[in-house]
């Protein structure tokens, strides 16, 4: 059988990509759009470091109302799919998708209310750096919601999880970081860390 690479500049590889992962990353949207709401949230700047397709940005848009928005990736399929996906609604004004990369962020620091990354960490080829950028760039009174997925058994079945970090490696990689103290939280799939 044909293995396809894992490209998010290839057109077909990111379709797939979308497809596959619409409904859980809408869903996150919806989970977090919750918990910014249960801690009085509203006209914050939120940066989601990593954005992908956009689509948990979108519903966290529509959602949470006077927010604002820039979900910056490095995959030019994503980002236009994100883009085309916003274009002429009433989200579009506060939702922006650019290209950047998360180790190397264009924002001045203590500019964001609130920063998002999503399966990331494991993706990345600098983690740390990332993670660096990320506190920089966050207010020091900031939220930070951290996602990954957790490497376990569940790897037999999807190479993904495989190649994610364990809780412990993520705890690991976090602390060796200069990002500020937070909690850790682990499902089946994933681990977590937040400062909220
Ligand atoms: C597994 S996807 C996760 C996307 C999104 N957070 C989600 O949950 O659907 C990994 C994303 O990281 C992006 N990416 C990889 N390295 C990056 C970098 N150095 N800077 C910005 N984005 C990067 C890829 O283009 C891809 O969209």
């Amino acid at each position: 059988m044909k293995k396809h690479k894992k490209d998010f500049n290839d057109k077909n590889f990111a379709e797939r990509y979308i497809k596959k992962h619409k409904k859980i990353t809408e869903k996150l949207g919806y989970d977090y759009a919750k918990k910014l709401a249960s801690l009085g949230f509203e006209k914050k700047k939120i940066l989601d470091a990593g954005c992908g397709f956009g689509a948990m940005d979108a519903v966290i848009a529509k959602e949470v109302p006077e927010c604002e928005i820039i979900g910056i990736d490095l995959s030019e399929p994503l980002l236009e799919y994100a883009n085309y996906s916003v274009r002429d609604t009433d989200i579009e004004e506060r939702l922006k998708f650019k290209k950047c990369d998360v180790q190397k962020l264009y924002f001045e620091e203590n500019t964001f209310d609130v920063v998002f990354s999503t399966s990331m960490v494991h993706g990345v080829s600098k983690p740390i750096i990332m993670l660096n950028e990320i506190e920089r760039v966050l207010k020091p009174d900031g939220y930070l919601f951290i996602k990954d997925l957790r490497r376990s058994w569940l790897g037999i079945f999807e190479s993904e999880i495989k190649s994610a970090f364990s809780l412990d490696e993520a705890k690991k990689l976090i602390e060796q970081s200069e990002l500020r103290k937070g909690t850790f939280s682990k499902s089946v799939l994933w681990w977590n860390f937040e400062v909220c």
